[in-house]
């Protein structure tokens, strides 16, 4: 899919960039800035916004974008220390200033496709300490303040450049100069991106299914309903939907994703029920990789003997998404885990892949759902893994532990789905596997820890620990020791991504 790429270059606000691309209507991903081109073209840019930064340019470890990024035509919008780092390459000249530009300042602006439609003078956001001397040779000033005579510049092309920040609430009038550089300098159409993706994916599906049908193994969450919807689209009745409940799914999960799939999807859900086989395969296991593998090894076996019982399948269709092929070593050496959609697939598989998600983020199937008119309630569902509750176990999964962690869970979901403040990406329970000493009455008692994770994220590549207020936690702690059995203490996790993972396993 065609995006807007973020260069971030340790600015505070790159999240809040990205967001007023996604608002305004078109995908938005966060890159380092000091990506390699080569990398940030395989993301498919239509345009790339270089984001502020603590740093000068002037500082000898100052943080550069790839050399090469200067010799591209992509449209290009420079945003603080991102114009610096413009106006440094291209052949500016840019000094430490004595006095520099911070909070709401008034700006003159001059004609430029990023101020159509705007007055002759706006108050923007500043905060830099450097300033432009020089312009590059064939950029013009099309911004002034009492302190600079270039407060915004381009080249009458597709480089542009702002010392502002268009992208905070104290720049009334940002979202409408990123607009205009979308539209105006880019030339890109508010959800053109994602009506063209489902066009394309469509088509290629159909290009890759020639004959024969597909099996879809859905898992309740919006990835495989995105996935299922565009082969449905592709192939309609070629395609055949199959529900494993593993046994390791959340309370009330499988009666909720068999009613809501088949009616999303106007195809009918076949529901195999196999929480023995998978707990049997499980059985003293406790290595989460070997978990993992385990899962995945036992949900294409299961797939298998289902395809197999209708005639002429020879295609699995999986939700597979960019960050999953990623990290699983798809793209970087290491690989972090296995998602069992991924790098968890036994090499004997008899059944061909597709996986028409495959260069997606997770918001972008987000956007593609909804494009594709399927219910809100499945398009914005928490993220949930494939091997589900099994690597929210640690260490052996038996039914206790799991009606245990399922019992937690439950408690966990009831309380943070009300949060909208911050907007949580995922949260849910952990048994963390360690006993503890506790008093209960006069008794005293050795039970079991449940760790609570809640956490902000766009991708799920990188994510906060959610700063959730006290009272919550506070009724976490309560509800969870008094109404489950067997646990003692609960403990909420303060670990960012990186250094942690969202899961534990
Ligand atoms: P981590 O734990 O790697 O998780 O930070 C990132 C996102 O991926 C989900 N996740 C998985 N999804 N199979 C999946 O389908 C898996 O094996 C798996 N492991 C993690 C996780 O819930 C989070 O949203």
């Amino acid at each position: 899919m065609k995006r807007v790429v973020v260069l971030d270059f340790g600015a505070q606000y790159a999240q809040l960039i990205a967001r007023r691309v996604r608002e305004w209507g078109m995908p938005a991903e966060i890159v380092d800035g000091q990506t390699p081109l080569a990398e940030i073209e395989a993301l498919t840019p239509a345009a790339l916004i270089l984001s502020g930064g603590p740093q000068s340019v002037l500082d000898p470890d100052a943080a550069l974008p790839d050399p090469a990024l200067w010799r591209s035509d992509l449209p290009m919008l420079g945003i603080c220390y991102g114009m610096q780092l413009m106006a440094h390459a291209l052949g500016g000249g840019v000094e430490r200033s004595p006095v520099g530009e911070s909070g709401r300042t008034r700006v003159r602006l001059r004609p430029s496709p990023l101020f159509v439609g705007l007055p002759g003078e706006i108050v923007a956001w500043m905060s830099h300490g450097d300033r432009i001397e020089r312009l590059p040779p064939g950029f013009m000033a099309c911004a002034t303040t009492d302190a600079t005579h270039a407060a915004a510049m381009d080249d009458g092309g597709r480089r542009h450049a702002v010392q502002f920040h268009p992208e905070v609430a104290e720049t009334p009038d940002g979202a409408h100069i990123i607009g205009n550089f979308l539209a105006r300098v880019a030339g890109l159409e508010p959800g053109r991106a994602v009506q063209d993706f489902v066009a394309e994916a469509v088509a290629a599906v159909r290009a890759a299914m020639p004959a024969g049908d597909a099996i879809c193994a859905l898992s309740g969450g919006v990835d495989s309903a995105v996935a299922a919807a565009i082969v449905a689209r592709a192939v309609g009745e070629r395609l055949h939907l199959v529900f494993v409940d593993h046994g390791l799914l959340r309370a009330g999960e499988a009666e909720a994703v068999e009613g809501a799939m088949s009616e999303a999807l106007g195809l009918e859900v076949t529901t195999l029920r196999c929480a023995e086989r998978f707990l049997a395969a499980l059985r003293g296991v406790e290595d989460p990789e070997v978990k993992r593998k385990v899962i995945g090894e036992t949900f294409i076996r299961v797939f298998e003997a289902q395809a197999e019982r209708i005639p002429g399948v020879r295609y699995l269709v999986q939700g597979t998404l960019y960050p999953d092929v990623v990290e699983s070593g798809g793209r970087r050496a290491a690989v972090i885990k296995s998602h069992h959609n991924v790098g968890g697939l036994p090499g004997n598989m008899r059944l061909e892949l597709v996986e028409p998600l495959r260069t997606l983020f997770k918001d972008e199937v987000r956007a593609v759902g909804r494009q594709l008119g399927l219910d809100p309630a499945i398009v914005n569902r928490v993220p949930f893994p494939g091997p589900g509750l099994a690597i929210r176990v640690m260490g052996e999964v038996t039914p206790e532990r799991l009606r245990c962690l399922r019992a937690a869970d439950a408690i966990v979901r009831e309380e943070l789905e009300r949060v909208t403040d911050p907007p949580l990406w995922q949260y849910f329970a952990v048994l963390v596997g360690t006993r503890s000493v506790g008093v209960v009455g006069d008794q005293r008692t050795y039970g079991e820890t449940v760790a609570v994770r809640a956490v902000t994220s766009t991708d799920g590549m990188t994510a906060d620990w959610a700063r959730l207020d006290h009272d919550t936690l506070q009724r976490l702690a309560t509800r969870i020791t008094a109404e489950v059995a067997g646990v003692g203490r609960v403990v909420y996790d303060i670990t960012s991504k990186p250094p942690g993972t969202i899961e534990w396993e």
